[in-house]
């Protein structure tokens, strides 16, 4: 399953992401989280030690290895550097695992589209269509908000897109802008999840002005969610109803993908 999560700043993509990663792993699935925010804070939500995470740095900016792989320093316009840099053994070298989650940071990708022509876009294209097209692993992609950074040729390979919406007409109107870029781009599966949901009226709020996204779950509205941020605890582990949330977040998923 690959699946990416996308939505307005700040209405819980990388709380989702971080629920789901640890739902499938705890469901037996191998699972790899990509972070795909220029400032990562994946490794944070998961819960990923310390010494970890000190592992862990954005491939965008190896420009040591982009230089490598592509024959060409990063940052360099014209020349020649090799569109197709050798890409496979980059999930495994440069992973973390934690819990049955591996992550891997990517740093900002802009990749397909209109997008530029340079040794590190082609270094992250290359491993994102990888990453893509491996097999039997839950791919779960959290990305930054919005979609314009996700081009034709790697979103064809996206199963899913769920957009994440506080039950707001603000972040509606975010999420309607996703869905027709997502559109746009030819991703046809996209569900909304409603975040910070904090009663039945709300929730009924995002389902019937929802833009037209079928409306997946609902994860509720808790303190509990900052202090486990502040107490440096997944929200998994801290917060009972994030983590059921999640869990059938995650099986009605599998189970619409499957009909
Ligand atoms: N269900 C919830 N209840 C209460 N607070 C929440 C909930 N979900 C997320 N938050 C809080 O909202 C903030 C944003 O969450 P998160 O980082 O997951 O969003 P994001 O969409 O990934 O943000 P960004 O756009 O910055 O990447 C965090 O402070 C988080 O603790
Ligand atoms: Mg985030």
């Amino acid at each position: 399953m690959k699946l990416a999560i996308s939505g307005k700043g700040g209405v819980g993509k990388t709380t989702l992401a971080a629920l789901l990663a640890q739902a499938f792993a705890d469901s037996g699935k191998d699972v790899l989280a990509v972070d795909a925010d220029p400032s990562p804070c994946l490794a944070g939500a998961l819960g990923f030690p310390e010494a970890l995470r000190a592992r862990l740095q954005p491939i965008a900016e190896m420009d040591a290895l982009i230089e490598e792989r592509t024959g060409a320093k990063p940052g360099t316009i014209g020349g020649f550097f090799t569109l197709n840099p050798r890409v496979d053994d980059i999930p495994e070298r440069f992973s973390v695992s934690h819990r049955g989650v591996r992550l891997l940071e990517m740093g900002g990708i802009e990749i397909g589209g209109s997008g530029c022509i340079c040794p590190e876009a082609a270094m992250l294209k290359t491993l994102f269509t990888h990453l893509l097209f491996r097999k039997d692993e839950v791919l779960i992609l959290d990305m930054y908000a919005g979609v314009e950074h996700l081009g034709r040729a790697t979103v064809d390979f996206v199963e899913a897109m769920l957009v994440v919406a506080e039950p707001t007409r603000r972040s509606l109107g975010t999420a309607a802008q996703i869905k027709l870029l997502a559109e746009d781009i030819g991703l046809r599966r996209l569900w909304l999840v409603g975040n910070k949901v904090r009663n039945a009226d709300e929730a009924a709020f995002l389902e019937s002005e929802s833009p037209g996204l079928p409306l997946l779950g609902c994860m509720p509205a808790d303190l509990a969610v900052q202090e486990a941020d502040r107490l440096g605890i997944p929200v998994y582990d801290h917060v009972q109803a994030l983590r059921q949330a999640g869990q059938v977040i995650s099986e009605r998923l599998v189970d619409r993908l499957n009909h």
